[in-house]
């Protein structure tokens, strides 16, 4: 578990987003607020998710590993939500209240199948490992396109000072979870890998989006930032992550098309995408 160790102290020791040091100065924030509503409003919402997920409700078999990436990992991604919510109210949109707002039902009963089972444990910690570099592959693809369009509106401020810090913090997120999921999986036996393959190409939908309500959301987040180009910077290189760790070119199907194409039917816009094809 070196890799892993290196992975988790690039982690812990990367530098942090203080709110206090974010130049939030906006030249025009009617344009940010026209071309980057949907990409905030998801974004900003995904982030401050992790706040309730519960991922100890998930895994009851935290390895000291696991346990320290979930706390820096939490304390990330809430500074991030709570940069972009700022962001969000100097552009005049509205930050999406999360009252009310539980972990999904779901993880309780998997992590109970985990906690009589060591080896059904092993198979969820690398299907969560995955499916976290392929999320955490969305958000730095996210920022990525973000900050360009900020660049091309003169917004260098929040370029410097928030876009490439978010950017570099996915990006590391997304290392460690990839360096995790290739140990964890090089661990499995047969029938674990055919499981946890299975489950991951039956369940997987982008972060937040997993939710029929929630698909919207993503799907104005992909005609905004990758109209042009969702098939090869979303699905290919998505799905390219999954086959690489759990070793299976080829094998496993579609299954990041057809959940990205689930949330695009579910927004005219993204409709208006499928339809160009
Ligand atoms: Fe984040
Ligand atoms: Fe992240």
């Amino acid at each position: 578990m070196e890799a892993v160790a290196d992975r988790l102290d690039f982690v812990e020791r990367k530098p942090p987003l203080v709110f206090e040091e974010i130049d939030f100065t906006v030249h025009n924030p009617e344009l940010l607020a026209v071309r980057l509503a949907g990409p905030l409003e998801y974004a900003q919402r995904v982030e401050h998710l992790v706040g309730v997920t519960h991922m100890e409700t998930l895994m009851p078999r935290r390895t000291p590993q696991v346990e320290r990436f979930l706390v820096q990992w939490t304390i990330d991604e809430l500074g991030h939500a709570e940069a972009l919510g700022h962001l969000m109210e100097m552009v005049g949109l509205d930050p999406v209240p999360l009252d009310g707002v539980g972990p999904p039902t779901r993880n309780a009963t998997i992590g109970r199948a985990g906690r009589m089972s060591a080896s059904l444990h092993a198979v969820i910690e690398t299907i969560w490992a995955t499916s976290g570099a392929m999320n955490e592959h969305l958000a730095m693809s996210a920022y990525h396109r973000i900050d360009a369009i900020l660049k091309d509106a003169g917004e260098h401020a929040l370029h410097e000072t928030l876009f490439r810090r978010l950017r570099a913090h996915e990006s590391a997120h997304k290392s460690f979870y990839a360096t995790y999921a290739t140990e964890r999986w090089a661990s499995l036996r047969g029938w674990q890998q055919r499981l946890a393959r299975g489950v991951l190409r039956r369940t997987w939908a982008p972060v937040g989006a997993t939710e029929a309500a929630d698909r919207p959301a993503f799907a104005r987040t992909v005609v905004a930032l990758a109209a042009d180009d969702w098939q090869e910077t979303l699905v290919a290189d998505v799905q390219s992550i999954a086959e690489r760790i759990m070793d299976a070119a080829g094998e496993m199907g579609p299954f990041v098309e057809q959940a990205v194409r689930l949330t695009l039917e579910s927004d005219p816009a993204g409709e208006e995408l499928l339809a160009r094809l």
